[in-house]
């Protein structure tokens, strides 16, 4: 199987853990558009999705399914996104695909998030994947001298404007020891609107699609 095949397995596989009538927690990036596809062939059973960037809400409506105001529900049973890198203890890197700021807030909404990743998601230590910060375009060249200041080499993601109508820097060379510690760290630095560290609220379950089949793991105490 190629990387996108194990990518569709993975997102399939998440399809079991939807029960009836509840709203789904969508992410975005393409082993989630594998997700939303599959989500296409139960629209009737869910009573909605939470999407986490315009480019998923798009497909999602496309699909038929109906596409809600996260600050119109009460709870939300689950989110399923995916990782750029996730660690042994299910912290993760997200933003490749820039929509890390309302992928944090909905998982943050969500009882339960579910990464779907394929198995080169899988690393023993984060960092290696730059790691996405978004920032308040006034406040870009402060945050990169920060970032600097941490040991990290930002470099801005040209032509790039989040949903958010902000920028995006993507930290390279950083080795993250301690993922809780730095994601905070980084939420202090003035200008940041979020950082592309989930390890405070890291994922619940994570379905790892490899050749031999899509695992079902819990997070490493
Ligand atoms: C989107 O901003 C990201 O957080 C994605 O979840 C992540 O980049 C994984 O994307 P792929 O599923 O495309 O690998």
């Amino acid at each position: 199987m190629n990387q996108d095949e194990l990518k569709r397995a993975a997102a399939h596989a998440a399809l079991d853990c939807i029960d009836d009538d509840i709203i789904v927690g969508v992410g975005t990036g393409s082993t989630v558009n594998h997700f939303i596809d599959a989500l296409a062939g139960r629209r009737e059973r869910i009573r909605g999705a939470v999407s986490s960037s315009e480019a998923s809400s798009a497909r999602l409506a496309a699909h038929g399914i109906a596409v809600l105001d996260l600050n119109g529900i009460d709870e939300l049973p689950v989110y399923v996104d995916g990782a750029d890198e996730i660690d042994g203890g299910f912290a993760m890197i997200k933003g490749g695909g820039g929509a890390l700021t309302r992928e944090k807030i909905v998982a943050a909404v969500a009882h339960r998030f579910i990464c779907i990743c394929d198995a080169s998601k899988r690393v023993a230590t984060l960092g290696n994947y730059p790691l996405p910060v978004e920032v308040i375009p006034m406040a870009r060249a402060h945050v990169a001298r920060e970032l600097a200041r941490l040991g990290g080499q930002p470099r801005l993601r040209e032509g790039f404007v989040t949903d958010n109508g902000n920028l995006i820097l993507d930290v390279h060379g950083l080795e993250i020891r301690d993922p809780v510690g730095l994601e905070g760290e980084l939420n202090q630095i003035v200008g940041v609107v979020t950082n592309g560290l989930f390890a405070r609220r890291g994922a619940d379950l994570l379905l790892l699609a490899a050749e031999s089949g899509v695992q079902r793991l819990a997070p490493a105490q």
